[in-house]
């Protein structure tokens, strides 16, 4: 018996505890440990009934995804369960926390379960591309029916412990003490004399639906929703499997189809996305002590599109937010966007009408500085300009109470000039959130030269309060995310001049996984924002790099995208549906002609090449910088804020797993032919020579 599973007897009653930190993964210790326990209850004459409890925050959260790709170790999870299940005794798995994947293919192993109120279960195996591979697809569908099992396990969301009950997976809910209600459950247990009920031997969940019908949907929402993704099929074809085969051959199937899922390469990735997400968390340089300002108020200036965004994520994370416009008709118009914002939630059904209240009541507007001076936190969403910055910055230095973090979201300005226009330096960070701000995951927390430890954590800290994905990055022209979309961007533009049409380019990028091609996000945000930069990146930039000018001929024909009906591509009115632009084929052919360029077919790889490979040199040298800490960090930022395909990674872990010779091969190739923008990252050269990945190298730092 491991120190990670105890088995205490209590009277007629094996308690069997499972202590793992962090979360009671099922590491080699953990199976060893349910394997004795429960062969040691069975053995004991005196038992008559077992309960399976944990220690900490939750029940088992899974299999140790550490584990995954190194060679496996005895017993298998499978075998534990398999001993679990044939036990003699009735068992009752106590559930609190998450009992996820593999945890929760444990608690279908024991013969009955009991949640705590506020717990949740699931099978989220398919978010790290693989399917529950310990009976999960064999066991569940048996209880839940078809239908339900399908959904949860390609979907991979856990359910509440109230929904599971109403499901059959979960037979009673509790409130209060673990122990306390796993033993009275036991007890009951005993004194009704109940035999041990194996899920395994269940048949209602199969019976009474068409669940060939219900096969086959799943299948085409599969290919309509989640295309290019290899485990989806797989989930279906085991639960397709238990549909058709006695349990122990469902279970062999199941077995196969997991064994395909671990070894394709999409699982690789998705479990580098798990690991890089967490990993962003953390700041290699902070001192472990650092503790982070405590934030209950909040405050934002400017109601525009970005600033309103922001108000609502402190008001739906429950912090009482103060929205500042520079006049009443101002703050109204962002007044009425954020009430607007929730009524569209409240239409769809994701938001109630109490909730909207709620929230609303916590944004108070002000068009005053006076009122700002008891915020913990501002956050700045005015004009991207240094003049309005800087009058903001020195309003707020002037009100703010010592302490307050200053930040400002701005996408592309100089964060330590505007902390400069501040005598507390130390107190302003950037909180650079995208757009919609109180949708979108990604927040990047720009530290500024003199940004103080302990504002950097807060800034961390507030990323968290507001259910954001938060990543470090320093000072420079768009930060990480945006810096290396520009190199993107002008690409997918170059291929204009060559001979492509946005058509064919957004289709390639999103026949690689991207969620949406570059032409259609340009047309959705506004190609005015693209010209703004160029034109500030014209005047500081050498002279001799060659800028694209199909943009250009858009903004001069006043061609905005999606908001002046043409960009692009062409917009009928009150619908969003990309169609061709008429217009645009005379501005492609002008634009190549005044460059020289004979126009021809380009082949699919080499568009996504250029536009891919465009980011990994551009993210090398900011590696390099000291701009982003870790390459992960580069891939956690892509696949929270631009739509990069979970399933490869990131453009970083991508690039390792092309190789990053062939990268760099590629690179040199459009260097010579397209010059200096192409100039190969010094790091990526380095590494390409070494045989090395990013991955290895930010290992070895
Ligand atoms: N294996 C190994 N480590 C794990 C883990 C797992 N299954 N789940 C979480 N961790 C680690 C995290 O990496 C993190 O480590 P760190 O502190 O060193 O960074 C730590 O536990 C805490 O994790 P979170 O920061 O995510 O903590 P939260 O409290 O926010 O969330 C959670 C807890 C909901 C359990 C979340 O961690 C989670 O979703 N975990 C993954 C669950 C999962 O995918 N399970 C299925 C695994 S596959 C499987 O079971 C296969 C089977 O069918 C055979
Ligand atoms: P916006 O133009 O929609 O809103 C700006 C608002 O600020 C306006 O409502 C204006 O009245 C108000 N304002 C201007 N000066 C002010 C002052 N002195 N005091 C108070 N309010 C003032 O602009 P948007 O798009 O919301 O951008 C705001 C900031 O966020 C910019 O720095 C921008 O670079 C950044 N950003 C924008 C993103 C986007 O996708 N729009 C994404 C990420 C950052």
């Amino acid at each position: 018996m491991t120190e990670a599973v105890r088995l205490e007897i209590r009277g007629e009653i094996a308690l069997i505890k499972v202590n793992n930190p962090p979360v009671n993964a099922l590491g080699q210790v953990v199976r060893e440990g349910l394997l004795n326990a429960f062969q040691r209850a069975e053995a004991d004459q005196q038992v008559r009934a077992v309960v399976l409890v944990c220690e900490g925050n939750t029940f088992i959260a899974g299999a140790d995804i550490k584990e995954f790709g190194k060679p496996p170790q005895a017993p298998s999870l499978p075998e534990v369960i398999e001993v679990i299940e044939g036990c003699s005794k009735p068992s009752v798995a106590v559930i609190h926390g998450t009992a996820l994947g593999g945890g929760l293919e444990v608690a279908l192993g024991c013969h009955y379960r009991i949640a705590r109120r506020d717990a949740k279960v699931g099978l989220p195996e398919v978010k790290l591309g693989l399917l529950p591979g310990a009976g999960g697809t064999q066991r569940l569908p048996r209880l839940a029916g078809v239908e339900k099992a399908l959904d949860m396990i390609v979907s991979g969301t856990p359910i509440s412990a109230a929904e599971a009950v109403e499901h059959n997976i979960v037979d009673e809910l509790f409130d209060g003490d673990l122990v306390d209600a796993g033993l009275g459950y036991a007890r009951r247990m005993v004194e009704e004399n109940r035999a041990p009920r194996r899920t395994g031997e269940q048949t209602q969940g199969l019976e009474g639906a068409d669940n060939e019908a219900l096969i086959r949907a799943k299948h085409a929402e599969v290919a309509k929703r989640m295309p290019g993704l290899f485990s989806p099929l797989r989930c279906i074809a085991a639960v397709e499997a238990a549909t058709q085969l006695p349990l122990a051959e469902g279970l062999k199937r199941e077995r196969e189809l997991f064994a395909e899922c671990l070894n394709s390469p999409q699982r690789g990735a998705l479990v580098h996305s798990f690991f890089a997400e967490r990993q962003a968390g953390k700041i290699n340089d902070l001192p472990s002590d650092t503790k982070p300002r405590s934030i209950k108020t909040a405050a934002v200036i400017g109601g525009g599109t970005m600033g309103v965004g922001i108000a609502l994520s402190f008001a739906n994370a429950g912090v009482p937010v103060k929205l500042l416009e520079i006049n009443k008709e101002a703050l109204q118009r962002g007044l009425q966007r954020a009430r607007d914002t929730y009524a569209a939630s409240v239409k769809r059904g994701s938001l109630t009408e109490d909730a909207m209240e709620q929230r609303l009541a916590l944004i108070t507007g002000v068009t005053d500085y006076g009122a700002l001076a008891d915020a913990d936190v501002v956050v700045e969403a005015v004009f991207e300009e240094m003049g309005v910055k800087q009058q903001v910055f020195e309003q707020l230095d002037a009100v703010c109470k010592p302490g307050a973090i200053l930040a400002s979201n701005t996408s592309s300005l100089d964060l330590d000039a505007i902390a400069a226009f501040t005598k507390r330096p130390e107190d302003v960070v950037g909180l650079h959130f995208f757009s919609p701000a109180n949708v979108m995951r990604l927040l990047e927390v720009v530290r500024g030269e003199k940004t103080s430890n302990e504002v950097l954590a807060t800034a961390m800290a507030i990323g968290k309060q507001l259910k954001k994905v938060s990543v470090v990055v320093g000072v420079c022209d768009g930060f990480v995310g945006n810096r290396m979309v520009f190199q993107y961007g002008r690409e997918a533009e170059f291929l204009l001049e060559e001979g492509a049409t946005p058509q064919q380019v957004d289709g390639a990028l999103r026949n690689f996984g991207m969620a949406m091609g570059p032409f259609a996000m340009r047309d959705l945000s506004g190609l005015d924002i693209g010209q703004a930069i160029r034109k500030r990146q014209r005047a500081t930039l050498p002279a001799h790099l060659d800028f694209p000018t199909v943009s250009d001929k858009l903004c001069a024909a006043g061609m905005l995208g999606q908001k002046t009906g043409a960009g692009y591509y062409r917009y009928e009115p009150g619908n969003r549906t990309p169609l061709e632009n008429p217009e645009l084929g005379p501005m492609l052919e002008a634009a190549s002609r005044e460059k020289g360029i004979e126009r021809k077919a380009l082949d699919e790889q080499y568009i996504v090449e250029r536009c891919i490979f465009a980011l990994v040199n551009e993210g090398a040298k900011i590696l390099e910088e000291g701009i982003a800490q870790r390459s992960s960090d580069i891939d956690v930022i892509y696949l929270n804020g631009y739509g990069f395909p979970a399933f490869r990674g990131g453009p970083m872990f991508y690039a390792d797993s092309v190789g990053l010779d062939t990268v760099l091969a590629r690179v040199k190739e459009l260097y010579s032919r397209c010059g200096d923008w192409w100039k190969p990252a010094p790091l990526l050269e380095k590494l390409a020579a070494e045989g090395r990945t990013f991955t290895e190298w930010q290992a070895g730092r």
